[in-house]
């Protein structure tokens, strides 16, 4: 008996941090990574896009034997989460939603900047996280257009970093939430543009433990594969993958239609 695979996705190499967070925890689960790189970057596109992808890479995984799906996409959970919950109730899903609950604990100055993009902010959930933990306290929401897309691609991210890094420090945030999956593999860039006194909440180790609690239950002998898919160029996310991780591995093609 297995207790079925986690399926992981996102329009592209974001959510493979917490991939590997995921991993860290569960090292015997089966790992089934989708990548959708022929329709990125979700974030500039309109919520009803992002939520026909969300839909139709969900139910490619629940068909290849995903008991798990973990969004690791924000824009993919603001525009859809509720919804998938609704269409696959037999199904678990664990989204992103942006930290801000424990922004709100770390901040000194009562300003948190929350780094995403347009589509997150534009998304009920981010309005819902704000008003469920964020009284009393500011929020600095900074639309972060293009930096998805040069993480994506390996461009000079840097002049992108600092400016949306600056622009929220400048308007007074001593903590900043990466509210974007693949804006942790610039974590680093974003700390150093920030300065001293500035704390930045990643949230990925977090969801990889939600992730963990909702598998706690289940039996399985799985045995620890992980498969890397794209909609979009192969080889194109092998080097991706390389290029973030250190670690070549081989990548597949797969198609999916809305
Ligand atoms: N990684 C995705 C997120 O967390 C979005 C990147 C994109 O715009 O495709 O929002």
């Amino acid at each position: 008996m297995t207790g079925g695979s986690i399926g992981i996705f996102d329009s592209g190499v974001g959510g493979l941090g917490i991939l590997s967070e995921v991993r860290a925890l569960l090292s015997s689960a089966d790992l089934m990574y989708v990548a959708d790189q022929a329709y990125a970057p979700y974030g500039e596109r309109g919520l009803a896009a992002v939520r026909e992808r969300a839909f139709a890479v969900s139910e490619y995984l629940i068909d290849a034997g995903a008991s798990t799906v973990v969004v690791a996409c924000n824009s993919a959970s603001a525009a859809a989460l509720h919804e998938l919950r609704v269409r696959f109730p037999a199904m678990s899903f664990v989204g992103m939603e942006p930290a801000v609950k424990p922004a709100v604990g770390a901040t000194q100055r009562g300003t948190i900047g929350v780094l995403a993009t347009e589509a997150t902010f534009q998304g009920e959930l981010f309005a819902s996280v704000v008003d469920r933990h964020a009284r009393g306290v500011s929020i600095v929401a900074r639309a972060c257009p293009g930096l998805a897309a040069a993480i994506e691609e390996g461009g000079d991210v840097d002049g992108l970093v600092r400016r949306f890094t600056t622009d929220v420090v400048g308007r007074g945030a001593d903590t900043i939430v990466l509210g974007c999956t693949h804006y942790s593999f610039v974590a680093d860039q974003i700390r150093s543009a920030a300065g001293d006194g500035v704390s930045v909440i990643d949230p990925a180790p977090a969801v990889a433990r939600q992730v963990a609690r909702v598998r706690s239950d289940r039996g399985g002998t799985d045995s620890g594969t992980t498969r890397y898919l794209t909609t979009g160029d192969p080889e194109r996310f092998a080097s991706q993958i390389e290029r973030l991780t250190g670690t070549r591995r081989p990548a597949i093609s797969v198609e999916i239609g809305a």
